[in-house]
């Protein structure tokens, strides 16, 4: 995957060199060209040694290679993404005019372009730049912003450049192969919350790290997400159509509800599997409380089995041993086409870590060991997984 980074001379410019980095750690090659006027903001050296190539600004510069720069450069990219994007570039690529490398690059490029723009309030809403923007978009160039928010004047307006992961996700998003396109997923992430009163609960460790990232991922292969969480600390992705609950019994309530609408479910969940079996609506003094009675939680997952039909049903199992021969059994008894399987013994890894290691098994007998990795890749070789199998 191959990007090319356009970057103007807006002060928001600074931005780009979390742009850059955002699009390398996800694998992407990128080829900055900068504007003249933006080497007055940043050094062209940074981006140089970030990227690891040399920055395009002068198309008329000595070369090793003699070829034309601007047709070769855009020949193999997948997208042009420019950010920031000042009012002057944007007018530019409206009207046609190439009297720059950026400018000229745009013209000659045939992939699919991205804008952030980034500038003043007046400059965004003059009628001039209304009018550019609408132009470009009606030829099928995209935009992301920019929104509103603390301009680099100290004042507050729309101007302010979308931040760089948002603008890496769609950049991402747009040059991904839409493998998934026309499937939709329901998918569990996080915790639950049991209540004993308002100012108490039982749970567990589970972040939601790892449910989010298959969210992302599916969106990113073009599929659709029904994303079913219980209460975390992260970003919902964007794109996912998200339904936050809190016990487990909402939990399950949500995921039969939806479960008509998917193709296939993944419970990335952790449920908490107990609850108090009086919940107490006034905080209780603590030594008012010397036991507390439990009561088991629903198994979403039986529910799941008596509802699936011929969906793709995905399950995870936290294990302290005999994790293969354990989580193979949870997977034949809750009726799971796949199940994932995680040694939660392990120390640094799994509940609440970015990193993870898991054995992906099917009943076909196919088993996958995925290696210590981060909880974004290992999304990636769960995804790679059930796409063969929806595919057959
Ligand atoms: C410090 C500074 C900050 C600027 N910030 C912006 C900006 O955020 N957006 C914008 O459209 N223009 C901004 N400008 C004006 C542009 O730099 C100017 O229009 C320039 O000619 C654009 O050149 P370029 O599009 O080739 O980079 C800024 C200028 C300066 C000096």
């Amino acid at each position: 995957m191959k990007v090319l980074l356009g970057i103007s001379s807006s002060i928001a410019v600074f931005k780009s060199i979390d742009i850059l980095r955002g699009l390398l750690k996800e694998g992407v090659e990128v080829q900055c060209v900068m504007t003249k006027n933006s080497a007055h903001l940043i050094s062209p050296l940074t981006l140089e040694i970030i990227s690891g190539k040399r920055v395009i600004i002068d198309l008329f510069e000595k070369r090793e290679r003699s070829d034309i720069l601007h047709i070769e450069i855009t020949k193999d990219a997948d997208l042009l993404l420019v950010a920031p994007a000042t009012a002057n570039i944007i007018a530019k690529f409206a009207n046609g005019i190439a009297d720059d490398a950026l400018s000229t690059i745009f013209l000659a490029s045939r992939s699919p372009v991205l804008i952030a723009p980034a500038m003043h309030t007046q400059m965004y809403l003059h009628p001039v730049t209304q009018k550019n923007i609408e132009k470009l978009k009606s030829i099928g160039v995209e935009f992301i912003g920019p929104y509103e928010g603390e301009l680099a004047s100290g004042e507050r307006g729309i101007g302010r450049m979308a931040e760089p992961e948002e603008i890496v996700e769609k950049a991402v998003r747009m040059i991904m192969k839409k493998t998934l396109k026309g499937k939709k997923f329901l998918v569990t992430a996080g915790p639950t919350y049991e209540r004993i009163d308002p100012v108490r609960i039982i749970t567990n460790p589970s972040s939601g790290k790892m449910g989010y990232a298959l969210a992302e991922e599916i969106l990113r292969r073009g599929g659709d997400v029904i994303l079913i969480s219980g209460p975390t600390h992260l970003q919902p992705p964007i794109g996912a159509d998200i339904i936050m609950v809190e016990s487990t019994e909402e939990m399950k309530n949500e995921v039969i509800k939806n479960l008509e609408k998917v193709d296939a479910v993944i419970m990335a969940s952790a449920p908490a599997d107990f609850k108090p079996k009086i919940s107490l609506s006034q905080k209780a003094k603590k030594e008012s409380i010397q036991y507390l009675e439990l009561e088991r939680t629903p198994d979403i997952l039986e529910e799941i089995k008596e509802r699936k039909g011929k969906k793709l049903v995905v399950g995870f199992s936290a294990e302290t041993s005999d994790v293969v021969e354990n989580a193979k059994k949870k997977m034949i008894s809750k009726g799971m086409d796949v199940v994932v399987a995680n040694d939660v013994s392990k120390k640094g890894i799994g509940f609440g870590s970015d990193l993870n290691e898991v054995i992906i098994i099917d009943r076909e007998e196919r088993i996958l060991s995925t290696g210590i990795k981060r909880k974004k890749e290992i999304a990636k070789i769960i995804l790679d997984f059930i796409e063969k199998k929806l595919s057959n």
